[in-house]
């Protein structure tokens, strides 16, 4: 059936010479074809491709590799079998130090398209340990008998024996896995045992992470609030900083997990974010109140002084809610920490946060190598506070 002209598909696979000019976000390369972004996976910038158009619409393009006529010196031979095909992987064609570059270069870039923040006091990034190897847990699906991840662009699976980001007990586990009949379904494989918790997934950076953010924080503050805490991992390495501490997060038994072992300075609060930080501001403007987190902070709460006051944040990748931007410029904490598993979404609402804080530094860490993922950590200062 004749398509209506002007709607922006084209059934035709062309083939095309294009010169790769950048990465995107999410991995493919980028070309300029009469104007339209076209994107190929697995390209490199500076290389020249022949590629067959696979899905044109008005705004851009999309194309695979037929014939590589000039091949980046970043491009290296990748090491799985499977790469290309799996959905997991988008770099393993690219040398480990040019991906490091690459994830600086797209989070400069996001910050200034989306963020309007030109010039910000970018760190360098802080490189895995281990570019494979680091997993320290994956989720394999089961379906009619093939075991694996979801192939590239699709839901259909691919079997896979082993992983070579996972890490080795990871792969034994898979292949203990696979060894067994197993019905349809979705399994997470883990290094170690612990609680079924959100945890970092690869321990190197984590660690890294963690120290970044003990060294990024002022000490002798009186109060840090954890949103989105998890089972605590950044407010237990804070306990010395900090006169009391208040984590929050819905998953209750990362709430459990993060009480076990807690000192009388910490409080952890099974809440939702919006709802329980709004009352940390009431407190701050008001004083304690005997109900929600003041009630349960007991009678010593505080009225906090917010220059004294730190907040982390570590949200999903949908990043903060409009209304939790709202309540974080209210209530004016002198040190903000964002830790962001998604660029974009940080570059969105630094935008925002912008009008109350100042960027203090951002530094890009490489939680995922191999993989299009990228973290980041900001460190905002309230404008016009003083700090230690
Ligand atoms: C990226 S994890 C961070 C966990 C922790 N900071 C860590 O490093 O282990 C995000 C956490 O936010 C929690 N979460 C997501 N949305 C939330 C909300 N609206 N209110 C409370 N917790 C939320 C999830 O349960 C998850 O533990």
């Amino acid at each position: 059936m004749r398509r209506p002209e002007g709607d922006g598909y084209s059934s035709a696979l062309r083939t095309v010479d294009l010169k790769i000019t950048d990465i995107a976000f999410g991995g493919k390369g980028v070309a300029r074809k009469n104007g339209k972004a076209v994107f190929i996976p697995f390209t490199i910038e500076g290389e020249l491709v022949s590629a067959k158009i696979t899905r044109e619409k008005k705004q851009f393009a999309e194309a695979e590799v037929v014939d590589l006529r000039q091949r980046s010196p970043y491009r290296v031979d990748p090491p799985c079998s499977y790469f290309g095909k799996c959905g997991g992987c988008a770099y393993q064609h690219i040398d480990y130090a040019h991906q490091l570059e690459i994830k600086t270069r797209q989070v400069r870039d996001v910050l200034k398209r989306i963020g309007k923040l030109d010039d910000v006091p970018m760190r360098p990034i802080i490189p895995s340990p281990l570019p494979y190897a680091y997993r320290n847990r994956v989720t394999v699906h089961a379906e009619n008998g093939v075991i694996g991840y979801f192939q590239r662009d699709s839901h259909r699976l691919i079997d896979v024996e082993h992983c070579p980001i996972a890490m080795e007990e990871v792969n034994r586990k898979l292949a203990d896995l696979r060894s067994h009949d197993v019905p349809d379904g979705h399994y997470t494989l883990r290094a170690r045992s612990g609680p079924r918790v959100f945890s970092q997934t690869n321990d190197g950076v984590a660690n890294a992470l963690r120290d970044l953010i003990v060294q990024l924080m002022p000490s002798n503050q009186e109060l840090l609030v954890d949103a989105f805490c998890g089972a605590g991992f950044f407010a237990k390495a804070l306990v010395g900083k900090f006169q009391r501490i208040v984590g929050i997060d819905w998953d209750r038994f990362a709430i459990a997990a993060a009480k076990e072992n807690a000192t009388e300075k910490e409080t952890y609060i099974a809440g939702d974010i919006e709802a329980e930080l709004a009352q940390v501001g009431a407190v701050h403007r008001t004083g304690p109140s005997q109900t929600g987190i003041c009630g349960r902070l007991g009678s010593s709460a505080p009225t906090f002084d917010s220059a004294k006051t730190a907040v982390i944040v570590d949200p999903p990748a949908v990043g903060l809610s409009a209304r939790l931007r709202k309540t974080i410029v209210d209530l004016a904490p002198a040190t903000l920490i964002y830790v962001s598993c998604n660029p974009a979404t940080l570059a969105r609402d630094l935008a925002e946060l912008h009008s109350r804080f100042k960027v203090e530094s951002v530094t890009p860490l490489d939680m995922f190598p191999q993989t299009a993922e990228i973290e980041v950590v900001a460190q905002l200062q309230r404008s016009n506070a003083s700090t230690n």
